[in-house]
């Protein structure tokens, strides 16, 4: 059962709205449904403008009280939105920011590219393309509290990138964080058939690992799917008979071979690591040669994550790997989850400066995570490894999955198949890979500073 369910959560005039909603889509047009219609139309605008008034008060816009003058204001980028009072993250003064710590402000310079102008997207996250008509969820730039980011830009990224290979592991959400990267950067290059996949492979569900090539710059762009970044495999012979697979715990990937030398990693996890994924399909968890046929999933997923971090801090040449972990992105169904008729359908608005939308088993999941790597980041300071600490700032994202639009040729979902898990793209994990560049930047802005004083203190 997911602990979201709609009784302790709709607002009884969203709840009225969304059955409204979802009664118009089977209606025969009359004269009664057109009144309705109308009705309903008023009831959405009204929703909207209650939202967008919620928005601005948090901004301290109050007193500006007409909507319309808000969203015009918000097209002064340079007043509004960009403060002139923050620091830059990247500069010294910056240092302290926690760039994950902010809000996400409307700005109309966004989104960053148009997914039909990038061939490397899978359908499934190609929303706008698919029927999803409002683009709001397109508009939102991340603003940390007491710092600016620098824009993405993707030349430098390329440039920086420049013989190198990024390489990214984990599960889905991680390919579409992936996917968003391959747009954000192939939007700099003017020869389409310089990007291109090694293998000749297309982008696919399935597939085990994808390299993209960026000739001009001789570097790549990686992906290695890897759900629970611990292999899983056929249990052990003897192994009692409910068990189907086996998860190895206190091993690495065979991949792993692959991504060890690449100069950036970004690790993700977390979607995998439930009963339902894990234990009700026969899959327990394996440490040596035994079958622990009573370890609970969090005590394994800690496990696991142990081994990534020991990996990291042995196997990792601290000095060439910049290695990021990206915390889990939460999911947003209401009334059930995926396998239940959980829907995100409908939801065109984030939820603007609340903490509180994070479930307590995904706190749960990213205190083990926190603990791993704080535990690990002690141990040696030269490793580079930093978290991607997305999960509060996600939560916020309850408009940006695909829901009903990501089927492609087959026409839109049934309503209670909703994807509420993916996100829709251009939309929220562009905003991952731009905290992503700032922190590279930022780390390359500090190594070369070090070094400027190195040269000092030698001379
Ligand atoms: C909002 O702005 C007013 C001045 O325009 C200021 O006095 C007040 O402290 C601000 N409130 C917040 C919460 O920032
Ligand atoms: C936009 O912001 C600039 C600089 O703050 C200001 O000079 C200008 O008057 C603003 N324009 C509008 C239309 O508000
Ligand atoms: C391309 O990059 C690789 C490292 O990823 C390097 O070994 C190789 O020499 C580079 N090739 C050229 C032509 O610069
Ligand atoms: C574009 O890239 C392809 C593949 O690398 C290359 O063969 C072609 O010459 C390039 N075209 C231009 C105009 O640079
Ligand atoms: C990393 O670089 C430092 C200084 O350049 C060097 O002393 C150290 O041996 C290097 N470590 C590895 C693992 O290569
Ligand atoms: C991520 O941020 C949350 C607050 O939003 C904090 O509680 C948590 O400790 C952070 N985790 C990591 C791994 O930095
Ligand atoms: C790592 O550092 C934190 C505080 O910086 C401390 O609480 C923790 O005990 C340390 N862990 C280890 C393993 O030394
Ligand atoms: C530091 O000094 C070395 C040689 O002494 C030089 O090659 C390098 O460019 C210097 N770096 C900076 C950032 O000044």
């Amino acid at each position: 059962m997911s602990k979201n369910s709609p009784v302790e959560e709709e607002k009884p005039i969203s709840e009225a709205l969304k059955r409204f909603k979802r009664s118009r889509l089977v209606l025969e047009p009359s004269l009664g449904v057109l009144g309705f219609f109308l009705v309903g139309l008023c009831l959405v605008w009204s929703f909207f403008y209650f939202d967008y008034r919620t928005a601005a008060k948090s901004y301290n816009l109050s007193d500006k009280s007409d909507r319309f003058v808000w969203l015009k204001l918000e097209n002064n980028k340079s007043s509004t939105t960009i403060s002139s009072n923050r620091v830059g993250f990247l500069e010294e003064s910056g240092d302290e920011c926690d760039v994950f710590d902010g809000d996400w402000v409307w700005d109309e310079s966004y989104p960053l590219y148009r997914s039909k102008d990038c061939r490397f997207l899978d359908e499934g996250f190609r929303c706008s393309e698919f029927g999803r008509s409002d683009l709001f969820y397109t508009q939102w730039r991340w603003q940390p509290r007491h710092c600016n980011l620098p824009r993405f830009d993707a030349k430098l990224m390329l440039e920086k990138l420049r013989d190198k290979r990024l390489v990214f592991v984990g599960d889905s959400i991680g390919r579409n964080q992936w996917e968003s990267l391959l747009c954000l950067l192939s939007s700099a290059v003017k020869n389409e058939s310089s990007v291109y996949e090694v293998n000749g492979s297309p982008i696919t569900k399935h597939t085990g690992y994808l390299v993209f090539r960026f000739k001009d710059y001789n570097c790549t762009v990686e992906y290695y799917r890897s759900p629970f970044l611990v292999p899983q495999g056929r249990p052990p012979r003897g192994s009692h008979k409910k068990v189907k697979t086996a998860l190895k715990l206190d091993t690495m990937e065979w991949t792993s071979s692959k991504w060890r030398g690449a100069d950036v990693l970004v690790f993700n996890t977390g979607h995998w690591w439930n009963y339902g994924k894990t234990i009700r399909t026969g899959c327990y968890f394996q440490e040596g040669g035994e079958v622990k046929l009573k370890m609970n999933v969090d005590d394994a997923y800690e496990r696991a994550l142990e081994t990534v971090m020991k990996w990291i801090h042995t196997e990792v040449d601290s000095n060439k790997t910049r290695v990021f972990f990206r915390t889990f992105a939460p999911v947003h169904f209401r009334g059930g989850d995926w396998r239940t008729g959980g829907t995100c359908h409908m939801e065109t608005l984030p939820e603007i400066g609340t903490t509180s939308l994070v479930s307590s088993e995904t706190w749960e999941q990213l205190k083990i995570l926190g603990d791993a790597l704080s535990h690990y980041s002690n141990r040696s300071e030269t490793v580079k490894l930093k978290a991607l600490n997305i999960t509060a700032m996600s939560a916020q994202r309850k408009d940006g999955h695909p829901s009903i639009y990501y089927l492609g040729s087959l026409g839109p979902a049934p309503l209670h198949r909703q994807d509420c898990s993916h996100w829709c793209l251009p939309g929220v994990p562009d905003t991952w890979n731009e905290l992503m560049y700032a922190l590279f930047m930022k780390q390359e802005a500090s190594s070369s500073r070090r070094v400027k004083e190195a040269n000092v203190t030698v001379s």
